[in-house]
């Protein structure tokens, strides 16, 4: 019989949430084609939030989170994947409804594994993990949407998280003139280095004004925070930009006029990694593998074991965090 380590997130019996590395069986995991030894994961908005009890992403505990998974198959009945192949494994139900990645095995159904996209380790992919595919999709609508350097400044929002950091890194390589939002006023220096132009306080991308529609400043804007951020981005736009929506940080809900749309041509741009087809999953890894490599990812990751989780998961729900977390499960 296997055991291996995992994060076991628990009811503590009155209302609260305690997490904690246990032991865990390989058979107690659910059926699947594909077992994968889990080499590397990463921390993500989701997995923080499934890690302290959210039944919107996870309905019953005791439960492993981790939407991201790379490692090498341990066992495989799919004519796709053999003994030894590595691969990763990104969202679907991965540590939502199924455990997930903060565990040194997962079984899981083949239609969720990809090969570890040639040119990145299992190390390196999981650097980049679903924030960094979530960043790069942003990117990659973007430019489909028509955006080019050009046109002028590109707003990134959240910008010290973990996909808007890496937002703003593949944004400045694509050549993009950057400016970066962002509440910690203190990690200017790091956005600079990452390659934005500009940094600026998050009040400043938060209108006051109640106004229907203000100065297009931006050719295009990333948002990674929703709310009042996003409600601002749209009415600071400029005719014909984009703007992308993946996150909710500040808020799930956001107002609108039809005018951002109906007088400047503005487009607003939903980005989903978690059901994203197949082939463009393997068709953005590649450009994050190749063309948008990010050769200085040390800079914007840090490399934690699976009993450092617990003070990050916390740190990444105050907000606290900047750039992206590795998880090494054999550290
Ligand atoms: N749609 C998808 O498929 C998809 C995929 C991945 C992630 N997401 C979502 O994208 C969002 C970001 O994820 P992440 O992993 O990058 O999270 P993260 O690393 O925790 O980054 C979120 C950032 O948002 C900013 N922020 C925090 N609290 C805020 C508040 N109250 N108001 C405004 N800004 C606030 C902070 O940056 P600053 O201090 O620099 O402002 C923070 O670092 C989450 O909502 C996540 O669920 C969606």
């Amino acid at each position: 019989m296997t055991i291996f380590k995992a994060l076991v997130v628990s009811e503590t019996g009155d209302g609260g949430y305690q997490r904690a590395i246990r032991d865990r069986a390989v058979s107690e995991l659910p059926e699947g084609e594909v077992l994968i030894r889990v080499r590397y994961s990463s921390l993500n908005y989701k997995d923080a939030l499934s890690a302290s009890g959210n039944r919107g992403v996870t309905r019953r505990y005791p439960h492993t989170p981790g939407i991201d998974a790379a490692g090498e198959v341990a066992a495989s009945t799919s004519d796709r994947f053999r003994t030894g192949d590595a691969v990763l494994c990104c969202c679907y139900d991965l540590g939502m409804n199924r455990p997930g990645g903060f565990g040194q095995y997962i079984r899981v159904p083949a239609a969720w594994v990809m090969g570890c996209p040639p040119g990145l380790t299992l190390r390196q992919a999981m650097m980049y993990g679903t924030g960094g595919f979530t960043a790069a999709l942003s990117v990659d609508r973007l430019m489909a949407y028509g955006v080019s350097p050009r046109d002028g400044k590109v707003l990134v929002t959240g910008a010290t998280g973990g996909v808007g950091s890496v937002s703003v890194a593949l944004l400045a390589r694509a050549g993009f003139t950057v400016v970066a939002a962002s509440g910690k006023v203190d990690q200017a220096p790091f956005l600079l280095r990452l390659g934005a132009s500009e940094v600026v306080g998050r009040e400043a991308v938060i209108d006051q004004t109640g106004r229907a529609m203000l100065k297009g400043n931006w050719a295009g804007a990333v948002d990674t925070v929703g709310g009042e951020v996003l409600a601002t981005a749209l009415k600071t736009t400029r005719y014909g930009g984009v703007v992308t929506c993946c996150g909710n940080v500040a808020a799930a809900e956001f107002t609108t006029s039809v005018y951002p749309f109906i007088l400047r041509g503005v487009s607003l741009v939903g980005i989903e990694a978690a059901e994203c087809a197949m082939a463009v999953r393997e068709r953005v890894w590649a450009r994050l593998a190749g063309d948008w490599h990010l050769d200085f990812l040390d800079e914007l990751v840090r490399e934690v074991g699976l009993a450092d989780l617990d003070r990050e998961i916390d740190r990444m729900l105050a907000g606290r965090l900047h750039g992206r977390v590795l998880v090494n499960l054999d550290r």
